[in-house]
């Protein structure tokens, strides 16, 4: 198939198109910034000569956005919000423009959609949209409006075509130097891999070939349409999910952090806290429901495996200078 990832020069990116590439499949990246064959220039916000590329393509997936592991200043936080909202839309005025659309399109989203809660895992039946919760910092609504517009955008988007689907994922987990696994496992190695503000909140995260595997397995899913959680099925809480990683390595502690050192230890990283202490229990009801099996459906299973392919120096960067230097 002719595959083409807008904003798939990112870790995300990086994941999908190694295997898809592997597959056999013809991939295009739309970058800002091209370097490598394969890659294709756009500005992720006006149609141009790029959309040539989504023209007679078979799949688009796109994962523009720029990163939310910053701090949320206003002008970040408007960033955040632009980067995804006019790519989603672009995008599907490419794909609307196309004299041969693409059969699906594949939109990023997020798990961070649902409410921080502790009682029941949100699915995508029976979850609640988060934005209102009464115990957490009103700042933290401004990620859920971000995803709801996001997703928005794809859902407007006249497209008779192209099936959309919108992409709610958990932390993909992958082995990549400078992904959120690479940055968790150098934390516990430095020993501060133990309970962040008590570490109840639940963590969400999805291994990176079972990442794949979902997205193959949608694309091929005709009848799949609408949001669909990327999460493996058991989301446990930070302290039992730091727990494990530190095993995988074979860490002997980590040391607790309360809110304030984890605002110091965000402040330092140039990140938000909001990324560490937001209850975030998703589970992949649809995935599952249409038959979806997971390799990888346990964290410490999975956290060993992801090492393990680590020592093992398997999972080098597409290109290493795309992603940040290991700390
Ligand atoms: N990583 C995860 O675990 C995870 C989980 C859930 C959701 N997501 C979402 O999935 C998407 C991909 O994640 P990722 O980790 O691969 O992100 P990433 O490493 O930050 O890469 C995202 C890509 O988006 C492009 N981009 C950044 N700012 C842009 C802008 N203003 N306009 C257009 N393009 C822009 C960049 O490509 P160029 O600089 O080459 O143009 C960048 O490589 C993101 O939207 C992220 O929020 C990620």
């Amino acid at each position: 198939m002719k595959i083409v990832l807008p904003g798939g020069t990112g870790q995300v990116g990086t994941v999908l198109n190694r295997a898809l590439t592997a597959a056999g499949h013809e991939v295009a990246v739309l970058t800002r910034q091209p370097t490598r064959r394969g890659e294709v220039a756009w500005d992720g916000k006006t149609l141009g000569p790029w959309a040539e590329a989504i023209d007679g393509s078979d799949v688009v997936v796109n994962l523009a956005g720029r990163s939310v592991s910053c701090r949320y200043t206003a002008d970040n936080l408007r960033a955040m919000m632009d980067s995804r909202v006019h790519s989603a839309r672009v995008v599907g005025e490419a794909i609307a423009a196309a004299d041969r659309p693409p059969r699906v399109w594949l939109q990023m989203s997020t798990a961070t959609i649902y409410a921080h809660r502790f009682d029941a895992p949100n699915d995508e039946k029976t979850g609640v949209i988060g934005g209102a919760e009464p115990t957490v910092p009103g700042y933290w609504s401004y990620s859920v409006d971000i995803a709801k517009a996001w997703e928005r955008e794809q859902e407007q988007a006249e497209t008779p075509h192209t099936r959309k689907v919108a992409l709610r994922s958990a932390m993909v987990m992958s082995p990549d130097r400078g992904g959120v696994f690479d940055i968790l496992l150098w934390l516990a190695r430095l020993g501060l891999g133990g309970p962040v503000a008590g570490g109840a909140q639940y963590v969400s995260w999805i291994h990176d070939r079972d990442f794949v595997r979902a997205v193959e397995f949608l694309v091929e899913r005709d009848d799949v349409v609408g949001p669909v959680n990327l999460a493996a099925p058991a989301p446990l809480p930070q302290r039992a999910f730091m727990r494990a990683l530190r095993s995988a390595w074979g860490v002997p502690v980590g040391l607790p952090a309360t809110k304030w050192m984890a605002e110091l230890g965000a402040f330092a990283l140039r990140s938000d806290t909001e990324l560490l202490l937001k209850s975030r229990r998703v589970v992949p009801g649809r995935l599952l429901e249409a038959g979806f099996a997971f390799d990888h459906p346990r964290w410490p299973d999975a956290a060993d495996d992801l090492v393990r392919r680590m020592r093992s120096g398997r999972a080098q960067p597409r290109d290493p200078q795309r992603l940040p230097p290991r700390q």
